[in-house]
């Protein structure tokens, strides 16, 4: 079965109640989609899906979604589904505990694995048999910088990224046989509550350019991009600094 042109899509927002997804679903919506938040704070949620839904007379509809709780996935994806229509993806869950805290409490090193790679490869896993099935459709996912390159100061959630962006590679091909793109932004920092109040950041975006930024990349079915853009010119540089400088410096 292949996506009819012209049929009412619906975005899929994983981590809907981040103030970038939360921008997104407005957008979205004001772009003519339907949209599904999911995330844990379902209170939360309602309230966003409501101001959605009246301002862009849309429906937007609220499911409950724990990452870290892959068993339940597969119900997750059944009862989205259950919706109809086409459907789009953008996942951007994430979580990012200090390092320090970390390296003092494995349990943290092993949620910021569940959440950030193995509840995106889980959720996607059960997602893409549907969206292989569309013949068509759009995946977006928020990833980090981070991923690039691991960093005395982040190094468990950047390996987390960097493996997340490796497995967007393979399902990109994967996809590419259905003609759904997959796109994988690569964020530096941005201003939301992950970031609030940690020092040293720099040239912090917006949330609601980020939002924009990752509907419009996926529109035009970029692979990978950076936001924003000079993101890529200072990776280039970090990327090229040998292992053995590296690993002197405090960053
Ligand atoms: N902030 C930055 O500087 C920055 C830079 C590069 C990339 N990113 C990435 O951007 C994405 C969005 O983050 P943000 O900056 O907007 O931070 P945020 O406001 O803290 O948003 C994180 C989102 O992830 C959700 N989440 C966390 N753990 C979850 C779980 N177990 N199950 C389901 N949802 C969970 C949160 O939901 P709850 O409300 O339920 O906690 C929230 O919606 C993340 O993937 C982050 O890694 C951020």
């Amino acid at each position: 079965m292949s996506v009819a042109s012209g049929q009412r899509r619906t975005w899929i927002v994983l981590g809907a109640s981040s103030s970038v997804g939360r921008a997104f679903s407005r957008q979205a919506a004001a772009g003519g989609s339907d949209v599904i938040l999911a995330g844990r704070d379902t209170d939360d949620l309602q309230r966003t899906a409501a101001d959605v839904a009246l301002r862009a007379n849309c429906r937007a509809d609220v499911v409950y979604f724990d990452a870290e709780s892959t068993k339940d996935h597969a119900k997750f994806v059944d009862d989205c589904m259950r919706r109809g229509g086409p459907m789009d993806v953008f996942l951007l869950f994430g979580a990012m505990p200090e390092q320090q805290a970390i390296d003092q409490d494995f349990a943290l090193a092993l949620q910021t694995i569940g959440v950030n790679y193995v509840g995106a490869v889980s959720v996607l896993s059960r997602l893409v048999p549907h969206l292989e099935a569309q013949g068509g459709g759009r995946v977006v996912v928020l990833s980090s910088v981070a991923g690039d390159r691991g960093r005395l100061k982040n190094y468990v959630y950047g390996s987390a990224k960097g493996a997340l962006n490796l497995y967007l590679q393979g399902l990109r091909a994967r996809l590419a046989r259905s003609n759904v793109s997959v796109t994988t932004v690569k964020a530096g920092f941005l201003d939301t509550d992950m970031s609030y109040g940690m020092p040293g950041l720099f040239l912090v975006a917006p949330p609601e350019a980020c939002a924009k930024a990752c509907l419009e990349l996926s529109a035009k079915g970029r692979e990978v991009a950076y936001f924003p853009r000079f993101w890529w010119a200072i990776m280039t540089i970090i990327k090229s600094i040998p292992e053995r400088i590296f690993k002197r410096l405090s960053i």
